[in-house]
């Protein structure tokens, strides 16, 4: 019978780039929540997918020379074929590019609008001309443009605004109610930083770019890609025109987000809904990051770990359990490898495998592989069956606090017990007294049964495992294997053959795995390396570059930006300026002399006031940046 329904969400992830081990994060953990809510008997509704408007997407597609939608069928075909990997049992998979969520996307903007919550105003940025691009002051950097390091013009453009002022205090109460934002310190920290302050109303369409979805009401506007991107949770279940699902699962009981990511989920769209006069979700959970060696993993720092890497070495089970044991789900923590792979051992390998594999192999060594019912007790039956059976309960508390970590610890406590219970009972004693038969069978059997309760509560975590215990154990899936079933020890029927597998987990050799490990990234990296060709060009569009051999002569740092060096040049009769961002990889003194190509037909531009005829060719990797030189005299033509 069905316990009512769950529905559970994970943030649609940008496809700029591929996914990395800190995305699968939210995902991993999602899926232990369907997989755990099915088991226990709930209908569940898991929504995952993917956002794909807005500039980026716009920019990234067309530096590949595709067309955005192009661009992105490949790349959501990837991330498709990743969660197929890791075994993502989502329910439905939602594009911000479907039809269906574009139209919808337009009924929630006018239903919006009608209500009076949209007006027109003025939209105040730093517009970057070559890169078409609107940046905030704060996303500056060095006073320029964060992407490609030159000037922004102050500008103004239309724009649409939603008014989230009015929403300020139901808002307070609602992040002030202790539930609706875990953990707690989050919701504090929302009503400090942002409610406290006071909301500003929230520009919601912008002129300057077009992918995206038109505003209905003015269709020169595009809708803000955070406006669009967090209706799919409603949209994906059909509203407002198809109401049928939306009225089943509606509200969420759960959004997933990563914490960089609650502002908009606990602000923003919880005002677009008190707009709609809809129902709020039930909880939003804002999880810490992944960092690697303190800091954000990011394709720019060279620090990201493919999850396909580690999934191949050691199965997705153990990836899963890492993931969701290893750290606290609220919070930040490191990821390293040697931590993952002492984990595996001490846990998996160790704790959980060992048990399985001793177990069976007794089974079969003292009793020709056949359980029987116990016949007698031993003292330590009592201790070891109670915690068994009340694990559950333990387990289901923790996980509807998203609590993954507890959850496997306290199904871990019950893994200790039972090996401890090996130790207690020694069946290798009794097996050397024929009187004891009885009793080395009843050990025997409860051993069994202890591992099945363990199985059927790992399954949600770790299916695979769950399965290989089964079939170690001759269980068959079904009425010994259900949610409930954990709560009742002595399940498994007398006569049950058990038998011999490969270990569950292999143990790792950590020092050598390490370094087998570095050697797999770094092929990885270099085969990822490879950028795509840009689009063909003609011996023309080649000849219109006027490519030359320059001697650096002068290096000196930028007055007013860390990141820039002006560097003065000698080519054949004539000297010039150019002003180039690789200040944090060269000193100047090292600069001197080099004989570097440079374009010197490009329009001078000011770089933060100071003037440049030119850009230097250069090529960079994770190492950093490396200049283009060659060793002719200065003034020579490239070609
Ligand atoms: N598209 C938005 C979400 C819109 S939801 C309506 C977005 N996408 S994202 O691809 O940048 O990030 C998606 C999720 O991945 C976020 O929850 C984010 O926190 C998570 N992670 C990305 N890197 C992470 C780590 N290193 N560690 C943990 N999670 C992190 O934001």
């Amino acid at each position: 019978m069905s316990r009512g329904k769950y529905y559970l969400t994970t943030p649609i992830y940008y496809p700029s780039d591929k996914l990395h081990i800190g995305h699968t994060y939210t995902t991993v953990a999602a899926d232990a929540l369907a997989r755990f809510k099915r088991a226990a008997g709930y209908d569940v509704m898991f929504l995952t997918g993917t956002d794909e408007h807005g500039q980026k997407i716009e920019k990234v597609a067309q530096e590949k020379g595709l067309k955005p939608k192009e661009y992105l069928d490949g790349m959501i075909e990837d991330i498709k074929k990743l969660w197929a990997t890791m075994e993502i049992s989502y329910d439905q998979f939602i594009r911000t590019t479907d039809e269906d969520h574009e139209k919808r996307v337009q009924a929630i903007a006018q239903k919006m609008y009608d209500k009076g919550d949209i007006y027109k105003g003025h939209y105040e940025g730093w517009y970057c001309t070559p890169c078409e691009s609107f940046w905030t002051e704060a996303q500056l950097s060095d006073g320029c443009c964060p992407d490609c390091g030159r000037p922004v013009e102050k500008t103004q453009e239309e724009a649409y605004f939603f008014k989230l002022s009015k929403y300020q205090d139901r808002l307070r109460d609602l992040l002030s109610n202790g539930e609706f934002l875990l953990p707690e310190s989050r919701a504090k920290e929302m009503i400090s930083n942002f409610i406290d302050p006071g909301l500003d109303d929230l520009c919601i369409t912008r002129t300057s770019f077009d992918w995206g979805i038109k505003a209905p009401f003015d269709e020169k506007h595009i809708i803000y890609v955070w406006l669009d991107a967090l209706s799919n949770y409603i949209t994906a279940l059909g509203y407002p025109d198809s109401p049928e699902k939306y009225e089943k699962f509606w509200p969420a009981d759960v959004h997933l987000v990563g914490k960089e990511i609650v502002r908009f989920h606990t602000i923003i769209w919880p005002a677009m809904l008190m707009s709609l006069e809809q129902p709020l979700p039930k909880m939003v959970f804002g999880h810490g990051w992944l960092l690697f060696d303190g800091g954000k993993m990011s394709k720019s720092k060279g620090n990201v770990v493919d999850p396909v890497v580690l999934i191949e070495r050691y199965g997705v089970d153990a990836l899963k359990y890492f993931l969701l044991r290893e750290y606290s789900f609220g919070h930040d923590g490191n990821f390293n490898n040697e931590v993952l792979l002492n984990r595996l051992n001490s846990d998996l390998a160790n704790d959980l495998g060992n048990l399985v594999s001793r177990t069976v192999a007794m089974v079969l060594k003292y009793n020709g592989g056949v359980l029987e019912l116990p016949k007698v007790k031993t003292e330590f039956d009592d201790s070891l069956s109670e915690l068994a059976v009340s694990t559950g309960a333990a387990v289901e508390e923790r996980m509807d606090r998203l609590d993954f970590g507890n959850a496997l610890e306290s199904i871990w406590k019950v893994v200790r017990r039972t090996n401890k219970y090996i130790d207690e009972t020694m069946p290798w004693v009794l097996a050397k007294d024929e009187d004891q038969k009885d009793k080395l069978n009843s050990v025997l059997y409860n051993l069994s049964e202890s591992i099945r309760i363990i199985s059927v509560m790992i399954k949600p975590f770790m299916p695979h495992t769950a399965a290989k215990i089964w079939d170690q154990l001759g269980i068959v899936e079904g009425e010994s294997t259900t949610w409930e079933s954990a709560a009742t020890f002595g399940i498994i029927k007398e006569g049950t053959k058990v038998k011999k597998a490969p270990p569950l987990f292999p143990r790792i050799d950590v020092s050598k795995e390490l370094d087998a490990l570095s050697a797999a990234t770094a092929q990885e990296d270099e085969e990822e390396a490879s950028e795509p060709y840009k689009p063909e060009i003609t011996l023309d569009d080649f000849e219109k570059l006027d490519l030359r051999v320059a001697e650096i002569v002068k290096a000196e740092k930028h007055p007013k930006a860390d990141k820039l060096l002006v560097l003065q040049l000698k080519l054949g009769q004539e000297t010039r300026q150019i002003v180039s961002g690789i200040a944090k990889d060269f000193k100047c003194e090292d600069l001197i002399g080099k004989k570097i190509v440079i374009i010197a037909n490009l329009k001078p531009v000011k770089l933060r006031g100071v003037e440049s005829n030119g850009m230097l060719l250069a090529a960079d990797d994770a190492q950093g940046i490396g200049l283009v030189t060659v060793d002719v005299a200065d003034g020579s033509l490239v070609r």
